[in-house]
């Protein structure tokens, strides 16, 4: 008889870190409709994940516990819904799984057709399952905040990255120098070199006084900052942008809100301007597509066995991974 339970991880209510993950058997979901089972080979992590379970998008996520978390999936699909019409078994696939639901730390997740894309085969499960959110997050902010083009026809651009060794920065340097930009580019001291070989034109360490400033070394001022750190204020920002640079912040809080409203109000040039990811299947094939053709690559920080997924949690938890971080079942 098939087999029709599942490991997975999961959690009971808000707070716990790692150890607030429970390895549970639990039934294998089924997908509705318009929606794919897998069979997972990788997810991998992003900060959403532990702020869900600190509380921080209470009381809106999750919606109910014990919820399971993890967004970015990859696999091989082993049942469609009856209304899908793009996949099939057997087809390998990498999504994004509805950020309400959860369910990517499993042996088996549902995603959405409309969430689903197909992973060429010269994409291994690991490199693609970076992108969903990360990728995805660091392309909207260019193409569609910061107005960018990838194809290198647009004007030149002064770009700064914060954060660049992180998930959504690593992919952002390299979409960036797509596009016809000079990229800055912040991080810590033991990431300077890794972040030029992104492809960064320079790189600041921002723990020291002058990377603190955000300064540009060759006097740059900004047409666009894609903020992927956290805690710096807008007075940080400000001197250092071009007449009508933009901050895109990825992680705003009630001030960056508060700034955006303001800088509407009254017509700032200048402005702050939050980010929310809008997922697109459409925009993971491209970076697939990318990633095939080696113009855009994943940077694996590390590798956890889904019976370890609580070292993985704490290792995203504790903020200092150099790339993404991976768990596999
Ligand atoms: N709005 C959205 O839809 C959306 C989507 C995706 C992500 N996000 C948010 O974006 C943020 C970044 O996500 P992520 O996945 O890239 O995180 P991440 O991979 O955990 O980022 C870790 C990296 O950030 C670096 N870092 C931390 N503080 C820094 C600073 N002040 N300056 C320069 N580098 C710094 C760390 O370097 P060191 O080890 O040297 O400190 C580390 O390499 C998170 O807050 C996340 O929740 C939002």
């Amino acid at each position: 008889m098939a087999k029709n339970v599942m490991h997975a991880v999961q959690y009971d209510g808000y707070g716990g870190g790692p150890s607030g993950l429970k390895h549970v058997e639990i039934p294998i979901p089924n997908p509705n409709k318009d929606e794919v089972l897998l069979k997972l080979e990788a997810a991998s992590l992003n900060p959403f994940d532990w702020k869900v379970q600190k509380g921080m998008l209470w009381p809106l996520l999750p919606r109910r516990f014990p919820h399971i978390p993890g967004t970015d999936v990859a696999g091989e699909v082993v049942q469609v819904g009856p209304g899908v019409k793009k996949f099939k078994a057997g087809d390998k696939v990498v999504a994004m799984v509805n950020p309400l639901n959860g369910g990517g730390l499993a042996e088996l997740a549902v995603t959405k057709e409309s969430l689903t894309a197909t992973r060429p085969p010269e994409v291994s499960a690991a490199t693609a399952v970076g992108l969903p959110v990360a990728g995805l997050t660091a392309h909207q902010a260019l193409i569609q905040s910061a107005g960018i083009k990838l194809d290198g026809s647009g004007e030149e651009a002064n770009i700064l990255i914060t954060a660049a060794s992180g998930g959504v920065g690593l992919y952002a340097v390299q979409l960036a120098k797509l596009g016809n930009t000079h990229v800055t580019a912040t991080c810590g001291a033991r990431n300077l070199e890794f972040v030029k070989s992104l492809g960064a034109d320079e790189v600041i360490d921002y723990k020291t006084p002058e990377g603190a400033t955000l300064k540009s070394p060759s006097g740059r001022k900004y047409d666009a900052v894609i903020h992927c750190a956290t805690g710096i204020p807008w007075s940080t920002f400000e001197p250092n942008l071009s007449a009508n640079g933009k901050v895109i912040d990825i992680t705003p809080g009630l001030s960056a809100v508060a700034n955006f409203a303001l800088g509407k109000l009254t017509f700032s040039k200048k402005q702050l301007v939050p980010l929310l990811l809008s997922p697109k299947a459409q925009n993971l094939d491209y970076l697939l597509k990318l990633v095939g053709e080696g113009k855009l690559k994943t940077i694996i920080d590390s590798k956890y066995p889904l019976t370890k997924a609580e070292d993985a949690w704490a290792k995203s938890i504790d903020g200092h991974a150099t790339g993404k971080i991976i768990v596999e079942p």
